[in-house]
């Protein structure tokens, strides 16, 4: 059982350094299918300090595990700090790094796969997370309707790297015939997708 007192502790610290975290009605969706499979692992990319990590880890299966990447340094020693505090070093594992760098490097195999990180970087996390996802495993990805930014024709020039690379992004999983696809209007948009045929 997770410490719900240190939980908020960690919770209003993040809000009060400016830090994104997951957001309430977004995370009750995810923690919803969560319950459902009990993944054994999951891989999340974008730790910030641990936060969504440490709330999805109530959900995994016994001996499940969690693989998150951060390349902030700051943001991975609190992420490291809140993990101990929780109690959870042995569920969370933490990458320093660029996923961009990191991911290829891995070779896990994972029931759940959240993107949570760089925008305009999101196809690429998509092929990674394909590469490793089990059959009938979820890819889910957060802030993929960016402030309504993906479904109008706003083209500003400092985000129109993100908007296009999320547009590709929905366009994969919504086109392919092998991967099943909801996106809700949660938080800033969340994709869900069923990875049907492996
Ligand atoms: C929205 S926050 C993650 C929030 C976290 N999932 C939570 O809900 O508690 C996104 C994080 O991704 C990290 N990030 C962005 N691009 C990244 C990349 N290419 N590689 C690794 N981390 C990245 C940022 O430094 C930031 O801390």
């Amino acid at each position: 059982m997770i410490d719900r007192k240190n939980l908020k502790l960690i919770k209003e610290k993040a809000l009060n350094d400016n830090i994104p975290i997951i957001m309430d009605d977004t995370l009750e969706e995810v923690s919803k299918i969560l319950k459902e499979i009990k993944p054994k692992r999951i891989l999340e990319i974008g730790t910030a300090v641990g936060y969504s990590a440490i709330c999805f880890s109530e959900y995994l299966d016994e001996d499940g595990i969690i693989d998150t990447i951060e390349r902030d340094h700051e943001r991975v020693i609190e992420a490291i700090q809140n993990i101990k505090t929780m109690d959870l070093e042995n569920k969370i594992n933490i990458f320093e790094g660029d996923a961009v760098e990191i991911l290829p490097t891995l070779n896990n195999r994972y029931d759940v796969v959240f993107i949570d990180a760089a925008k305009g970087k999101y196809p690429f996390f998509l092929s990674q997370a394909l590469r490793m996802i089990n059959k009938n495993g979820i890819i889910i990805a957060d802030n993929v309707l960016y402030k309504g930014y993906v479904m109008s024709d706003y083209n500003k020039h400092k985000q129109r790297t993100a908007v296009r690379n999320l547009r590709e992004y929905i366009a994969k999983i919504t086109e392919d015939p092998n991967i099943e696809t909801k996106i809700l209007e949660v938080g800033d948009g969340l994709a869900i997708s069923k990875i049907k045929m492996k």
